[in-house]
């Protein structure tokens, strides 16, 4: 993990006195203590703090001790873990509910007596009201890389049912962190950057679509003005949901400044019957003091850990959906495949159109047995001719959905998800399957399993292409029970099925999030492989998912979605960083095509063991058209750089290349890995025939010179250490 932080690591130390408490790992601290009433109260998230002892802890509580602002509540004002208005916290409140007909002290509980235990290197803060009928707990914990996990949990401790409105959890940062950085998007265009200053008031990105979102922003960041990849001090939250979910950042006239997130319920969407408990989405919260590379290291950590399969290396694939989209047919595919293997892609995945009545997108979701017309044989002959020349097979589902034009809609019609409309609008001609209803959950499972058993399946695509913006289950709103229905059958089919692999895909990015990831094993970032457009979206969504859990593949010269034309080494080198694939008819390319094409594996089979457990880096660089995306080893030994433009860059000469992510004191020989592109300039010419050898320490505050690069024009360099 590059940062400019110095580790100051140290074994968790429990409360022994009433001093603040300190949890310090990964580079990062957080301490929390408490207000004159009690209350906790985060002092610090961020730069790790040393080893602190209870003098120098208690200091610290004293010395942010604020006093009482004139014509304002009397009394210090703190913000404590959970904000609330008894306190006289002006901002959004985290929690909010109500019991009907019960007393109105159930709308917002008052948490004043905390108790805080510390164990596993996390705290785990509990407070009671008992009037109110709430029991809120927050657990706070550092992982190894120094990456917050935080959580609230309510549950219902009094008679009578408690309805949630809200469990927000949230995390204060300084003041200095003055400019925010949130993503938006839609489909085909998903994670696209807005920055602003953070000025006072609430900046949320509610996404209410039933799924995380193409708009989903992935991460709240806030920073001190002008952070870039590699500068500046940043602080993010990401909300781990798939279904509806807020994150927001909050800055009050008073002075705090707090960064949040959150499931968005809807009224009588949560109800806690007594004893009962709602987990809120785990928050996760990272902070760098280099920029934002390494404030990604620490969720990429994390990512790379839970990701069921997590593992080096991800074979290369081919995806049938660009090459042939519904016209499939034995003879045809058998024939991809050949081509497929003889160029080195490892795993063919059978895209839409293979199930019953699925000749367009009109019919057949719902229906998820093999279409005797298309595949009088079953798929068998299609499995067994795909592994027969060594690769492995998967194919397309989109479980959660159903067109009207099924048999499924037609025999039951009661299990599709309907809300104030009846019948449900159609988006692309579907509609979604209510899996909160116990007969479409289990036959969906049944016929999912009957598939894994019956087929040699090594890779689901799963798919959801539709929002759930209106959508209701027993007369309730019904999208975080239907959230957690999805979870369960991703979890009941990996159960049975262990090594299966699983992409989540919801028409391109929509369903990109921390909890998805915990139950599949890439993402597919967007429906359009326009290299252009991928080298934009990519970036930014690497800032939460690292580049081997996201598909990126090579489509045909000109992208079926934008319509632009790009030479193959732009689109392969796009693609070249990530979980490669290829998305194109490749029996229409001739010898040479396939030659080209072949190389272009074989060299993403050359960096892959680099991709998936080295660190990923964005040099920065003064001039907006050029985009550097670089993976280092994690023994810095060895990495790999794609420069690529996006457009005319600002002068003829780029500037220099910082190359960052190396080790200063290692030097390190700098080749550019391919011949420069026909009629492109010479790169080598600009350092020498042979490449250059230098200090990573120069590599990084001199550079080195760049070549003249056209529009859309892509170069790979690899930096290999000499000593
Ligand atoms: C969605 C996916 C595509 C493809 C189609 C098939 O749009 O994002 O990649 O699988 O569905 O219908």
């Amino acid at each position: 993990m590059s940062d400019d932080t110095t580790p100051t690591d140290r074994p968790d130390r429990p409360d022994r006195s009433e001093a603040p408490l300190h949890l310090s790992r990964g580079g990062v601290s957080l301490v929390l203590g408490r207000d004159a009433g009690g209350i906790p109260v985060v002092l610090h998230w961020g730069a790790a703090l040393g080893d602190l002892d209870d003098a120098a802890l208690t200091a610290i509580m004293a010395a942010r001790q604020p006093g009482a602002a004139r014509s304002s509540y009397d009394l210090p004002r703190r913000t404590g873990l959970v904000p609330d208005g008894t306190r006289g916290f002006s901002g959004t409140p985290a929690l909010a509910g109500h019991r009907v007909g019960g007393s109105a002290r159930a709308a917002t509980p008052s948490l004043v007596d905390w108790v805080v235990d510390v164990a596993d290197g996390s705290l785990t803060c509990t407070s009671t009201d008992d009037e109110a009928g709430w029991e809120v707990q927050v657990e706070l914990g550092l992982d190894d890389a120094g990456l917050l996990h935080a959580r609230t949990s309510v549950t219902n401790t009094a008679d009578g049912d408690l309805h949630l409105a809200s469990v927000l959890t949230a995390l204060p940062v300084p003041a200095r962190a003055g400019e925010l950085l949130d993503l938006t998007g839609r489909w085909c265009k998903e994670r696209t950057p807005q920055r602003h200053p953070w000025v006072q008031g609430t900046h949320r990105r509610d996404s209410r679509r039933g799924r995380t979102g193409h708009d989903a922003t992935l991460l709240m960041v806030a920073g001190t003005p002008g952070f870039t990849f590699g500068r500046g001090e940043v602080w993010a939250v990401h909300t781990a949901w798939s279904g509806n979910h807020t994150t927001y950042a909050e800055r009050t006239p008073e002075g705090e400044c707090l960064l949040g997130g959150g499931e968005l319920l809807s009224p009588g969407e949560v109800v806690l019957a007594p004893g009962e408990t709602y987990d809120a989405p785990r928050l996760l919260c990272s902070w760098s003091g280099a920029g934002l590379d390494p404030l990604s290291h620490r969720l990429h950590a994390h990512l790379r850990a839970v990701t069921p399969r997590a593992r080096g290396e991800r074979p290369v694939i081919a995806n049938t959906w660009e090459a042939v989209y519904f016209d499939q047919s034995l003879d045809r595919l058998t024939e991809l495949a050949d081509v497929a293997a003889s160029v080195g892609v490892e795993r063919f995945v059978l895209d839409d159109g293979w199930f019953l009545g699925r000749r367009a997108d009109t019919a057949g979701l719902g229906d998820w047995t093999v279409d005797p017309t298309v595949w009088p044989e079953g798929l068998g002959p299609l499995v067994d001719h795909v592994t027969g020349v060594g690769m492995e097979f998967g194919l397309w589902v989109e479980p959660e959905m159903v067109n009207p034009d099924s048999e499924t809609a037609r025999n039951h019609p009661e299990r599709v998800l309907r809300g104030h409309a009846d019948p449900p609008i159609t988006w692309r001609h579907q509609q979604v399957l209510d899996l909160q209803d116990d007969g479409a959950y289990a036959d969906l499972r049944e016929a999912l399993l009957a598939l894994l058993d019956g087929l040699d399946i090594a890779y689901l695509k799963w798919d959801h292409n539709r929002d759930l913006t209106d959508a209701t289950h027993d007369g309730r709103p019904a999208v975080h029970g239907q959230t957690l229905a999805a979870y369960r059958l991703l979890d009941e089919l990996r159960a049975a099925h262990p090594a299966l692999e699983i992409e989540s895909c919801s028409s391109g990015g929509a369903r990109v999030d921390a909890e998805v990831l915990a139950r599949t094993d890439r993402i597919w970032p967007s429906d359009t492989i326009d290299p252009l457009e991928r080298q934009h979206l990519q970036r930014w969504t690497s800032l939460l998912v690292p580049p081997e859990l996201m598909g990126s593949h090579v489509g045909g010269p000109t992208s079926h979605t934008t319509g632009r034309t790009h030479a193959l080494r732009y689109r392969a080198a796009t693609a070249l960083l990530h979980w490669f694939g290829i998305e194109w008819d490749m029996t229409s390319l001739d010898e040479a095509g396939l030659t080209e094409l072949g190389s272009w594996i074989a060299l993403h089979k050359q960096v892959r063991p680099l991709i998936g457990t080295g660190t990923l880096v964005h040099p920065d660089h003064p001039d907006p058209a050029l985009m550097v995306t670089g993976v280092v080893a994690a023994d810095r030994s060895e990495a790999w750089y794609v420069v690529a433009t996006v457009g005319a860059t600002d002068t003829q000469h780029p500037a220099p290349l910082r190359v960052t992510g190396l080790d200063p004191g290692r030097t390190y020989r700098l080749t550019e890995e391919l011949p420069p592109p026909p009629g492109g300039a010479d790169l080598t010419d600009a350092w020498s025939a042979d490449g250059a050898e230098l200090p990573g320490r120069l590599l990084h505050e001199v550079g080195v010179a760049l070549p003249v690069l056209d529009p859309e024009e892509a170069r790979v360099l690899r930096v290999v250490a000499v000593d």
